[in-house]
């Protein structure tokens, strides 16, 4: 284990490396397929390099104390009593959920000190809450030497706990990516049979960049759950007719005829069209034609700018400035929206002008300063192990 994480965890919690382990869960982008993995659809999102580490030390007795480095207090709890939401607890209620789902699962859990350190900026739309959720049961499954590691099955623990713990109604598509990423490919995924396959992301010589627009995606969760009823709403106006997979899946044409609401109509149209765009990504990404994958990604951002009206300014300037950009082949907003990060494909050796390009014309529209990570597909969950 890395020197400076074990001697941050000792500060905390004083010395003895006796059990000692360290796990790590990145965040995630998502390529192209937004707002369509709760309506049966496709995705391509890829695990991130940037993730939150934990660091963790079993204890005798039947208490967890959990630390987030820069919080002054641990969250505690007693795995003897039940474990509840608490709004006081805030970040502590992703892990405190994944505690109860676990018992609840019959886990023989067992007490420990953690630690978590993150390289993941918060409220961004990289996923933080996936990856402490994924995080929390991947470190717990493991201290209680649990042999029954299933990945997939983590990954819909977490979403349980997402939607019934924490109260946020997302879909699958976080936690599949944060649990089962892998190095420098995108994951396929099919929302409604949960299958999945990885596509190699060969960016030849472009690079994959995150511009976080520095605006906390404040509306998400009250909108988020806003467009999902707005989808079922479409749905039960297709009565019989409605596609048994989800609104992905449904007819253009057969839209257009039942529904007359035009806001239900786009965000249907947003829909259908995305899905049909995830499934050319998927196919020019396997050909290598990075130009018309560029072009997709910002026909996707349109899409949700226009019809599915997720963006907000911050995240079309961000975006106008990426495409306006010397070396950049497209660029859409990722996540939920309504703040976070964008992602961009721009030639690597044009990198410097372009940050600094939409710097200045980010900055000169909103009077925000963006971040940029540049980054590659890297793997999900797992276990950190001391170099020898
Ligand atoms: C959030 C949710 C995901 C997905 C995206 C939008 O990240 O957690 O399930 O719906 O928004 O594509």
């Amino acid at each position: 284990m890395n020197q400076s994480a074990r001697e941050r965890f000792e500060q905390f919690y004083g010395p003895g490396a006796e059990g000692l382990r360290t796990f790590f869960a990145p965040g995630r982008v998502n390529l192209i397929g937004e707002h369509i993995d709760y309506n049966g659809g496709l995705v391509l999102p890829a695990a991130v390099t940037l993730g939150i580490t934990a660091t963790c030390r079993p204890r005798e007795d039947r208490i967890v104390r959990l630390r987030s480095e820069g919080d002054a207090l641990p969250v505690v709890i007693d795995l003897d009593t039940p474990i509840a939401p608490d709004p006081a607890r805030g970040w502590g209620n992703y892990p405190a959920g994944v505690l109860h789902e676990l018992l609840a699962q019959g886990v023989p859990l067992r007490g420990a000190d953690v630690l978590f350190t993150s390289t993941l900026p918060q409220g961004a739309g990289l996923s933080s809450s996936a990856a402490m959720e994924v995080l929390t049961s991947f470190c717990f499954l493991s201290l209680a030497e649990s042999t029954h590691m299933d990945l997939k099955a983590i990954a819909l623990l977490s979403q349980k706990v997402e939607n019934q713990f924490v109260g946020v109604n997302c879909g699958i598509m976080d936690q599949f990516a944060v649990a089962l990423g892998r190095e420098d490919q995108a994951m396929l995924l099919n929302c409604n049979s949960q299958e999945y396959r990885y596509v190699p992301l060969a960016l030849q010589d472009y690079v994959l960049v995150i511009m976080n627009t520095s605006w906390q995606r404040r509306l998400a969760d009250s909108k988020y759950n806003e467009r999902r009823a707005e989808c079922d709403r479409v749905l039960e106006l297709l009565k019989t007719d409605a596609p048994p997979d989800g609104l992905a899946h449904a007819s253009w044409d057969l839209v257009q005829r039942r529904v007359s609401d035009p806001v239900l109509l786009r965000r249907a149209r947003h829909v259908i069209s995305e899905q049909a765009r995830v499934e050319q990504a998927a196919q020019v990404l396997s050909d290598g034609d990075l130009r018309t994958f560029g072009n997709l990604l910002t026909a996707s951002h349109i899409s949700l700018r226009d019809d599915y009206e997720v963006t907000g300014p911050q995240l079309d300037a961000i975006v106008s400035a990426a495409i306006a950009a010397p070396g950049c082949l497209g660029a859409r907003m990722t996540g939920a929206g309504f703040g976070g990060c964008a992602i961009a494909l721009v030639e690597a050796p044009a990198m410097p002008e372009f940050t600094t390009f939409v710097q200045a014309a980010y900055g000169a529209a909103v009077r925000l300063d963006p971040a940029f990570y540049a980054t590659r597909a890297a793997d999900g969950v797992h276990e950190v192990f001391q170099e020898t």
